[in-house]
């Protein structure tokens, strides 16, 4: 027989690995985006996107003049990237749709039947795997006729981006359970505007931004709307989009109030308007927003306010929160001689704060993304606190360096770190997570960075015709632990 201490540490034992199992509802995959791995920039049809133009121009924003004409040449290996997914067991692949590969003027009075034919038959090879699709609509490539005609910050790109939609919907709802409109609107609006040195390579820092964000917004509503009246009574799929979440600390106890307005700021801004029961603009970001315009001289804000109609017409139109985290920053007041942010949108002159990075913080070879595993915790206990018990989606989540390494031992690591995270987030603090996607299922074209950056479970090699895949020991690990559906593994 068993004496009682010893049984109760067999209990403890039983509990902490049963806590390290995964609950049936957490789905976990992989991600990649159209134009980081895509490549066949002009094939078959395909029209010109905004960073087709913006990677041909060749202005030295990007590392080594890196395009991704040709990237990790998915058009032509997709079959390979359905391999590679099948093989480590992903429960789904989340990829994006190259708009001017469906619609070349980004219009629809032209329908390129050679891209249709190629988002149908990745989604049939992935169903064929059991592996669920999970599309994103929009990963950033504008066609270059509809930037042309203002991009987001013209109001009318609200029908525009509704008519893709159509569609797409049109073309893939029969297959597609789980839509994602819009990857990180923090990166087009903010980051492209402010920096101007990223596609489309406009710099307008006082208005665009916030053009952006309200049109970025309506567009996503419009979308939703169309799937709810024209596709769900049929089809019934989830939809949401996936906000950049950065998560922000304060940096002394004094930077509390500092902390939420930058999280307002960077986050709610995207989010608010669709999650929360008033709907509209975050009121703190509004008030900010107001005064700051107000001191510059303006008669008004430069965030467009939104009509009664349009926060209704925004609010609720999600069935899931979708989440892209990498990291963690601590905020504080600016002081004169600081650098610029990391992220100059939390920088941006109305917050008049800084980021820095939290103290004695692990960092991957691209130096602007500490590991701090607990952000992730924090961050959904976050969501859940300010929009209440919804569904949460990490849409990514993932580790960048500058090599190849093979045995890629610091990226796997994060991803259990990351995971405990998400563990424990889920069983002590309650939050429904109910997807994990790593970024990213393969090495591909890293923007700025080209491909010096790597994010890839599996490696690339550019310099092969085929572009042939090789998992790393990450994709060895997360195929273990989505086998065992535990982190015991
Ligand atoms: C988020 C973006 O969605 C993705 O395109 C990018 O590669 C990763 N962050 C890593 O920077």
């Amino acid at each position: 027989m068993f004496s009682l201490p010893y049984m109760y540490l067999i209990a403890i034992l039983v509990t902490c690995r049963a806590d390290r199992n995964f609950p049936e509802h957490l789905k976990l995959g992989a991600a990649t985006s159209s134009y980081q791995i895509e490549g066949g920039w002009n094939a078959d049809g395909k029209g010109e996107s905004t960073w087709d133009r913006f990677v041909h121009e060749n202005s030295g924003d990007i590392k080594s003049g890196a395009t991704g004409d040709v990237a990790a040449d998915s058009y032509h290996q997709w079959k390979e990237d359905v391999r590679i997914a099948a093989n480590m067991g992903l429960q789904f692949y989340r990829f994006s749709i190259n708009w001017p590969r469906i619609l070349p003027t980004g219009f629809t009075n032209k329908i390129n039947q050679a891209g249709v034919k190629y988002y149908s038959d990745l989604i049939d090879a992935l169903l064929a795997e059991g592996i669920e699709p999970v599309v994103t609509m929009y990963h950033w490539e504008m066609p270059v006729k509809i930037r042309d005609l203002g991009g987001w910050t013209n109001p009318l790109i609200v029908d525009w981006f509704g008519d893709y939609a159509r569609v797409i919907f049109s073309q893939y709802a029969d297959r597609v359970k789980t839509w994602i409109t819009i990857n990180e609107a923090i990166s087009i609006c903010d980051y492209a505007f402010t920096k101007g040195h990223f596609a489309p390579k406009i710099k307008e820092p006082e208005f665009a931004p916030f053009l952006c964000n309200k049109h970025v917004l309506l567009a996503h509503a419009t979308a939703y709307r169309i799937y709810e009246r024209e596709f769900k009574p049929k089809y019934n799929a989830r939809i949401s989009l996936a906000n950049y979440e950065l998560w922000i600390k304060p940096a002394t106890e004094n930077d509390t109030a500092l902390a939420e307005l930058g999280r307002q700021h960077a986050t709610g801004r995207y989010s608010y308007p669709i999650f929360s029961k008033q709907g509209g603009w975050p009121p703190s970001i509004e008030k900010l927003m107001l005064q700051y315009s107000l001191g510059q001289g303006y008669r008004y804000s430069r965030l467009p306010p939104f009509t009664k109609d349009e926060i209704e017409f925004v609010k609720g139109t999600a069935d899931f929160y979708g989440m892209n985290h990498y990291t963690t920053s601590m905020i504080r007041p600016a002081k004169p001689g600081d650098a610029p942010g990391i992220w100059d949108v939390t920088g941006s002159p109305e917050l008049n704060a800084t980021l820095v990075f939290p103290p004695n913080s692990r960092f991957g070879v691209s130096p602007i993304l500490p590991v701090y595993p607990e952000g992730i915790r924090e961050q959904l206990s976050w969501i859940k606190q300010e929009y209440g018990d919804i569904d949460i989606m990490i849409t990514e989540n993932g580790y960048s360096t500058n090599d190849y390494e093979l045995n890629d031992v610091d990226r796997t690591q994060y991803f259990k770190e990351y995971l405990e995270q998400v563990l424990l987030s889920i069983k002590v603090d309650n939050v429904s997570v109910i997807g994990y996607t790593a970024w990213s299922l393969i090495d591909n074209f890293e923007w700025l960075d080209g491909y010096t950056t790597k994010f890839g479970i599996h490696e690339v090699d550019f310099s092969h015709p085929n572009r042939t895949r090789t998992p790393r020991t990450s994709a060895h690990y997360l195929a273990c632990v989505i086998r065992a559906r535990s982190l015991d593994v």
